[in-house]
């Protein structure tokens, strides 16, 4: 039996149908200059395949604690790389992620199969360099660097964003006039400066501790940002001090409707990222005690203090992550976003020299 034909008619009209599309996929692929899987054969790399998205592999689950990968997507919107944990992936992924603390003496917990020719090593660290323990051997390894350094290649920071329609902000209720959460006191972490610079302060003005250390109340994750806000001031004191080492403790009251109070790097290095009134830098003051008179002043003159919230019209902080589970995400899925935009060749000569400098 003859299988049915399609009448002549449709069959021409077949014809010139497919014909047209060619053409348009030509046309489409010559004006676009488009690495779309029409216009490019697939790739002969074994193991990279462009047509589906890259795959990043984090190494070691920073610090042994785990996170589900799907909040790069949910959280940050972040959907253009497959992160895994799965060793086996290795000669596929296009990226590697290695947090530092979690490299081992002599790298002897590193990738011992050889490095394929198109994958990216990315040295992830959001400590300060004080407390960054140098490791050996980690020159011309990585590729790439994930920090909180406005010149890592990858940086992680929790920037102010602009806004476009000008809200009216209501500033919170004020119970309190100076807080602080503090967890860590130990002076090898370089926590001595603001220890020394805290305990001047408190003698001219109370100072409302939260957290662990210093025998404050401990605080939980939820009462956080309402804590902050109860606070006409809070103590934006970071552990040690380095070039753009400027954290979320500047961000929570940013995002709490509050008063930073920094003591970090020079007001200058803050004015980077943050507008210069939107927060009291210690060193604006020649000692703690005028610092505290200024803070005293201030809270007896709201229109004076409401100065300090003037880039609210124009800007916007975004409330960063608070438990452990959530603190290394944002700098993962902000990898896998770069690993699938950037294809650039690139090494890491001395590491540390970048670093600690
Ligand atoms: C990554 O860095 C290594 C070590 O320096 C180098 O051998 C390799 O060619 C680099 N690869 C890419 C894709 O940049």
């Amino acid at each position: 039996m003859k299988p049915p034909l399609l009448p002549k008619k449709t069959l021409c009209s077949t014809k010139i149908f497919a014909f047209g599309l060619a053409c348009c996929a030509l046309a489409f692929c010559l004006y676009f200059n488009s690495s779309s899987p029409v216009c490019r054969p697939r790739s002969d790399y074994v193991g990279l395949d462009t047509n589906e998205k890259p795959i990043v592999l984090l190494w070691f689950w920073p610090l042994g604690v785990k996170y589900d990968f799907n909040m790069c997507s949910s959280y940050f919107k972040i959907d253009s790389c497959t992160l895994t944990d799965d060793r086996s992936l290795y000669s596929k992924a296009q990226g590697v992620v290695f947090f530092h603390k979690d490299i081992g003496l002599a790298s002897y917990n590193m990738p011992s199969a050889p490095r394929p020719p198109f994958q990216r090593w990315i040295w992830f660290n959001v400590e300060s360099p004080t407390n960054t323990q140098q490791k050996y051997g980690l020159g011309n390894l990585f590729n790439l660097t994930l920090s909180y350094r406005r010149d890592a290649d990858i940086t992680v920071r929790n920037e102010l964003t602009v806004v476009d329609a000008k809200e009216n902000f209501v500033l919170p209720k004020k119970d309190k006039t100076v807080c602080w959460i503090v967890s860590n006191q130990a002076a090898w972490t370089g926590a001595g400066v603001r220890e020394k610079y805290y305990q001047e302060l408190s003698k001219h003005i109370p100072i409302n501790v939260f957290g662990n250390a210093y025998g404050g109340h401990f605080l939980a994750y939820e009462d956080y940002y309402s804590t902050i806000g109860s606070c006409k001031f809070y103590l934006s004191f970071e552990n040690s001090i380095h070039r753009d080492y400027i954290t979320e403790k500047v961000n929570g009251p940013l995002v709490a409707g509050t008063v930073p109070v920094v003591l970090g790097p020079p007001r200058k290095n803050y004015e980077e990222f943050i507008p210069s009134d939107a927060f009291i830098h210690v060193d604006d003051y020649p000692d703690a005690k005028s610092l505290a008179q200024f803070l005293l002043h201030l809270d007896q003159n709201d229109q004076e203090y409401m100065h300090y919230f003037e880039w609210r019209k124009f800007f916007t902080a975004t409330p960063h992550l608070l438990s452990i589970n959530y603190e290394f995400i944002q700098p993962i899925c902000l990898a896998c976003d770069y690993i699938s935009r950037n294809h650039d060749y690139h090494v890491v000569n001395d590491l540390y020299e970048w670093y600690f400098e």
